[in-house]
C-alpha cells in the first residue's frame, strides 16, 4: 500500500509498504477514505520531535471504512464507517474512567515526554507521533490499524460528507476544548493566539458558547482575514505592530480578556533569541506566546494551552501570572470525551469545520501538501489528502463468506 513516510527532517514521501495487520483481539484495520496534515506533524517533519525513525508512517486524523475486526471488537463492524481520534486510549484505567483519555496510562509502552518524570507512567500512545507516544503507525495512508477499537472509533452516519467530519479526529474537539478549558460561555472576551487550524476551530467553538468578542493574533493575513470574514474575529498582526497583548489590553478597558488560547505553542515566532535558542537546543520552548497570553489576560482569567510544548522555558511569567490570579489549563485533548457532542452539532448545522479546507490533494502527493502547508503556501489552511485508485475494498475474509 501507499503510506506517508518519515524519512529525516523535511524528508516525507509516499512509499509503497506492506499492508498492516491485525495483532490484538481488539484491533481494526481501516481502509482510509480521507486524513489530513496537522500543525502538529509540522513539529515532526521540521525534525523538532525526538523519537521519530527512518520508516515511520506519519498521520494522525484519519478517517475511512472498517475492513476486518479482531475476535474482540464490539462497537464497529466491517463496512462501518468510522472517524478515529489521535489518542488511543483503553477505556477502563484510572485516567480513562475519568473521561481523561489522553491521560490513558496503557496505551503507550514508550517513555512518553515528561522530562522530570519520576516514575509516572506516560500519556496515551499515539498514531503517527514518533516512538515517544508509542510508534504506532499512522493514517496518512491506504490502510492503518486501529488499536483499542472499542474505545476510539466513532460510527458515523450515511450521507455526511468525509470532509464535514474528519476533524472530529483532532482539531475540532482541540479547539473546543481549548474554549471549555477556558470558561468562554455568553459573553466572554477571548484572545486566541495563532489562526491556524486549532485556532479556528477554538474561534468556531467559542462562537457555538457564545463568546461575545474573539481577537485573533497571527502574522498571516491571509488567515487572519479568513477568521475575521468566518467568525467575526478582530485580527491583529502581531509584525505590524509593537505589541500584540497590550493593543487586547487597550481594547478591553484596560482589563483583558477573560480568556487568552494560546493554539501555537513551542515554535512560537516573534522572539528571534527564543527562536534561535530553542533551535540549539537551549531551551525547550519559545515562551513568547505564553507571555503574550498571560499579558492579554485579565485578573483572574484563563490561560488555555492547546498548543503544544515541550521542557523548560526560561522566560516564562509565572509572577505576572501570580499577581493576576491566572488559572491555566492545557494538555493533549481528550478526543473520545468530546467527539459524540461535537458530531451532533455538525449534523444540526451548527458547526461546519469543513469550511477550513483550503487544499484537496491526492494521497500520492502528500509531500507536496507538507511543503505547502509548512511554508503557507498557497493560502494554506488545511490540506485534506485522499487515497485513490489503491485503497480499493480488499478480498473478503474467508469468515465472512462463510456468513449467512
Ligand atoms: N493539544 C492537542 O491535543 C493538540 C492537537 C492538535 C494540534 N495541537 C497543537 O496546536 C498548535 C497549532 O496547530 P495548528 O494545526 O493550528 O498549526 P499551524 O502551524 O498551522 O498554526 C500555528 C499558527 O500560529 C501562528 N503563530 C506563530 N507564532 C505566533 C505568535 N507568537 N503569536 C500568534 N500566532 C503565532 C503561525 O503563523 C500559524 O498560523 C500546534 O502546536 C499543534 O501541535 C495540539
Ligand atoms: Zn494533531
Ligand atoms: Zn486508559
Amino acid at each position: 500500500m501507499k503510506a506517508l513516510i518519515y524519512h529525516g527532517a523535511e524528508d516525507v514521501r509516499v512509499d509503497n509498504v506492506p499492508e498492516p495487520r491485525l495483532q490484538e483481539e481488539d484491533d481494526i484495520l481501516l481502509r482510509v477514505t480521507a486524513t489530513a496534515i496537522c500543525g502538529s506533524d509540522l513539529h515532526l517533519f521540521r525534525g523538532k520531535v525526538p523519537g521519530m525513525k527512518q520508516g515511520d508512517i506519519l498521520g494522525h486524523e484519519f478517517m475511512g471504512v472498517v475492513e476486518e475486526t479482531g475476535r474482540g471488537v464490539t462497537r464497529v463492524a466491517r463496512g462501518d464507517r468510522v472517524v478515529v481520534p489521535f489518542t488511543i486510549a483503553c477505556g477502563d484505567c484510572f485516567f480513562c474512567s475519568r473521561s481523561q483519555y489522553a491521560a490513558c496510562e496503557t496505551t503507550n509502552p514508550a517513555r512518553g515526554a515528561l522530562l522530570n518524570r519520576k516514575g509516572v507512567r506516560p500519556g496515551a500512545g499515539m498514531f503517527g507521533y514518533s516512538h515517544l507516544y508509542g510508534g504506532y503507525d499512522g493514517g496518512q495512508a491506504e490502510y492503518v490499524r486501529v488499536p483499542r477499537a472499542n474505545v476510539g472509533p466513532l460510527r458515523l452516519p450515511d450521507g455526511v460528507a468525509d470532509e464535514k467530519v474528519l476533524f472530529l479526529s483532532d482539531i475540532l474537539p482541540t479547539g473546543y476544548q481549548a474554549v471549555l478549558n477556558g470558561n468562554v460561555g455568553p459573553g466572554s472576551t477571548v484572545a486566541i493566539f495563532g489562526a491556524g487550524p486549532v485556532g479556528l476551530m477554538a474561534a468556531a467553538s467559542a462562537r457555538l458558547l457564545g463568546a461575545e468578542r474573539i481577537f485573533m493574533v497571527d502574522h498571516h493575513d491571509y488567515r487572519l482575514a479568513f477568521a475575521a470574514s468566518t467568525y467575526g474575529v478582530e485580527p491583529i498582526n502581531f509584525e505590524r505592530i509593537d505589541d500584540a497583548a497590550e493593543r487586547i489590553i487597550e481594547l478591553t478597558q484596560f482589563r483583558g480578556v477573560d480568556c487568552s488560547i494560546d493554539a501555537v505553542g513551542f515554535e512560537a515566532k516573534g522572539s528571534v533569541i527564543e527562536t534561535a535558542l530553542t533551535e540549539l537546543r537551549l531551551e525547550g520552548s519559545s515562551g513568547q506566546c505564553l507571555r503574550q497570553a498571560i499579558a492579554a489576560t485579565r485578573r483572574g482569567g484563563v490561560v488555555s494551552v492547546p498548543g503544544v510544548y515541550a521542557g523548560f522555558i526560561h522566560a516564562f511569567m509565572f509572577g505576572d501570572a501570580f499577581d493576576k490570579g491566572l488559572t491555566f489549563r492545557m494538555g493533549q485533548t481528550h478526543v473520545q470525551q468530546h467527539m459524540p457532542f461535537l458530531l451532533e452539532r455538525i449534523l444540526d448545522g451548527s458547526l461546519d469545520p469543513a469550511l477550513i479546507i483550503s487544499h484537496h490533494l491526492p494521497l500520492e502527493r502528500a509531500a507536496d501538501a507538507y511543503r505547502i502547508f509548512n511554508e503557507k503556501q498557497e493560502s494554506c489552511r488545511k490540506v485534506v489528502l485522499t487515497p485513490t485508485g489503491g485503497a480499493l475494498p480488499r478480498e473478503p475474509l474467508l469468515e465472512d463468506s462463510l456468513a449467512p
